[in-house]
């Protein structure tokens, strides 16, 4: 089970968009894929074809431990994946594990109810280094960062590279930056280009070597409740979350390999 967590504390980046498209198309290629909602905005709920204000078991109830994650998770019936929902709701945790203790290992507690269920978890963050995103970063294997190459989009990356290492420090020792991933990309932005360069430079081979277009099939799906993938397949958007699938499929088929020799 690999846990990714998707972060950036910029709303409007593309996270949800990702969590849910990734998570259709890693099920697309039969994997056994749970999306966690972890923003109160429920976004990620909505587009998975789930109605998020009529829930009565969500994440915020695993988060305070009044619930199991087996009464809270649903399924996307299009999208083929599990969600643990989210609705306003959440907001809440925020203040109420405040003084609780170990709140920052909430949800990393929580997932060894699940064992080996799935081959792949994604949470969906709230566009804040909050509890709730410290939560995600100290129940994840690794930290996935969708960004917009636009001017202020590095200098963001420092505060949450920074919230990283503190995570690694304090909490989470293992926690690895998983990837970058360019996204609501426009070709013939000349600044585009010029930080994506710039991205690439810093960051290596983490850049994700598939660039997410600015796609509008991606921003209409949701309105229909489901993933990119069913609603329009052969638009660009759909293949770029296929080709980001397999990317990290194969990326992690690398990683088992170096890991045995
Ligand atoms: N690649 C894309 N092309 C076009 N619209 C996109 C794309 N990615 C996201 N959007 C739209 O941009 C808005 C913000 O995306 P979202 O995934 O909700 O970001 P975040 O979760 O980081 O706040 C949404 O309306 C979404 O539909
Ligand atoms: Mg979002």
């Amino acid at each position: 089970m690999r846990i990714l967590a998707i972060t950036n504390q910029k709303g409007g980046v593309g996270k949800t968009t990702t969590c849910v498209n990734l998570a259709a198309s890693l099920a697309a290629t039969k994997r056994r894929v749970l999306l966690i909602d972890l923003d109160p905005q429920g976004n990620a709920t909505t587009g998975s074809g789930i109605e998020k204000t009529t829930l009565k078991n969500t994440i915020y109830h695993v988060l305070i431990g009044q619930k199991t994650f087996k009464e809270v998770i649903q399924t996307s019936e299009k999208g083929k994946f599990d969600i643990a929902p989210a609705n306003r709701e959440l907001a809440g945790a925020e203040v109420e594990l405040v003084n609780e203790i170990a709140r920052e290992t909430k949800l990393k507690h929580a997932f060894v109810e699940l064992g080996d269920s799935y081959d792949y978890v994604l949470i969906d963050c709230p566009p804040a280094l909050n509890l709730i995103t410290v939560n995600a970063l100290t129940a994840a294997h690794a930290v996935m960062i969708p960004m917009q190459c636009e001017y202020y989009a590095l200098e963001g990356l420092s505060d949450l590279v920074n919230t990283i290492k503190k995570v690694r420090a304090h909490l989470n020792p293992g926690l690895e930056i998983e990837g970058l991933l360019r996204t609501l990309f426009d070709n013939r932005n000349m600044l585009a280009q010029q930080v994506s360069a710039d991205l690439s430079q810093h960051f290596g081979d983490k850049v994700y070597r598939t660039v997410i277009p600015r796609n509008v099939r991606l921003a209409e799906a949701p309105s229909f409740g489901v993933p990119v993938l069913f609603y329009d397949k052969a638009s660009k958007g759909a293949k770029a979350y296929l080709a980001l699938a397999g990317e990290i499929i194969s990326r992690a088929k690398r990683a088992a390999k170096s890991a045995t020799v």
